[in-house]
């Protein structure tokens, strides 16, 4: 017979991401709604492994929905890789009478939780919060949304003085593994081209492409590479393979960075946030385990979270094409 949970665990951990914490607001209120009591440990598994914890009530969360980073602090745990860490990890929730966990991160976060989960019975449920929006199982990351507009606005202001200048910029973007933010904030400030990890568009073409650019007239030209594109030269070295294949332009390079990472949430990430972290408690209370929550057409979903780690999220290539008519 499954245990009755009387008390949930929380964690945000790996690389923070704006509405981490209404999603944090969202399983402290629906525990408190459904009289379940709720902890919180400080940089995720880490917090596990010390044993440092915060017991949460409804009133703890408030104001933080809109409020960017994430007030548990978040952590990329190497102890918690190791069998010892997660011993100790395990004591601590035994002790604290801990009946299940919420998970809140990326797919390390996931990762973690299903080796965990394997090597000790406990209820997991896992919510997507990264910014990369690379986890299957769900169109949308809590973070992503935010991010992309983040890096959109700064692209508008990189484009003004790019062109005051008439100069070509490289911006660099996160996502050492994922192309979703380079493409969409590409398309959406009008890059002329956008480099990925998913695909390797090639030096040759992208001289080709600045050529075309310089012939139809354009004056000044913006390149949105993703940090880990496949090209695998880094934004700097592309520059300076510009600056010395095509001395006519005037190439400067700017990386955007961890500010991607910060700000208060938009509505999208924050409704999200609410309705994944409302689901999360639900589903735990139900007896599922060893799932993630996400959206998929606009509905709130479980699925199966190794599957979700195994298998990959595509960007949209189309959006690709799309770019190639638009930068014409
Ligand atoms: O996974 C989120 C992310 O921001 C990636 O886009 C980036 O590659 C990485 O984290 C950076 O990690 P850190 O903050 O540890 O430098």
């Amino acid at each position: 017979m499954k245990r009755k949970i009387k008390k949930i665990g929380v964690i945000t951990s790996g690389g923070d991401a704006p509405g981490m914490n209404a999603a944090l607001r969202a399983v402290v209120r629906a525990c408190s709604y459904y009289k379940v009591e709720c902890t919180g440990f400080y940089r995720g598994y880490q917090g596990m492994i010390e044993g440092d914890f915060i017991d949460l009530s409804a009133r703890s969360v408030k104001n933080i929905i809109g409020k960017g980073g994430t007030i548990l602090k978040s952590a990329r745990s190497d102890e918690f890789r190791t069998k010892a860490g997660r011993k100790k990890a395990y004591k601590n929730l035994k002790q604290l009478n801990i009946d299940a966990l919420v998970l809140i991160g990326g797919d390390g976060t996931f990762m973690g939780g299903v080796t965990f989960g394997k090597e000790y019975e406990i209820p997991f449920v896992g919510i997507p919060g990264t910014i990369d929006n690379d986890i299957a199982g769900t169109n949308f990351t809590i973070g992503y949304d935010t991010a992309l507009n983040t890096v959109v606005e700064s692209i508008d202001k990189v484009r003004d003085t790019a062109s005051s200048h008439n100069r070509l910029f490289f911006v660099e973007v996160m996502g050492r593994d994922a192309g979703f933010i380079a493409l969409n904030a590409g398309v959406g400030a009008g890059a002329e081209e956008i480099l990925l990890p998913e695909e390797d568009l090639g030096l040759d073409r992208l001289l080709e492409s600045l050529q075309k650019s310089k012939q139809r007239g354009k004056s000044s030209s913006i390149v949105v590479v993703s940090e880990g594109d496949k090209i695998g030269k880094n934004v700097f070295e592309l520059a300076e393979y510009v600056t010395d294949n095509l001395p006519e332009y005037e190439v400067r390079v700017s990386v955007l960075g961890h500010m991607q990472r910060g700000g208060s949430p938009s509505c999208f990430d924050r409704v999200l946030a609410s309705r994944m972290g409302v689901k999360a408690v639900e589903s735990v209370l139900e007896g599922e385990t060893d799932i993630m929550v996400g959206l998929i057409k606009d509905k709130i979903i479980i699925s199966n979270i190794e599957e979700a780690i195994k298998s990959s999220h595509d960007i949209n290539r189309e959006l690709l094409r799309i770019s190639d008519i638009l930068s014409v």
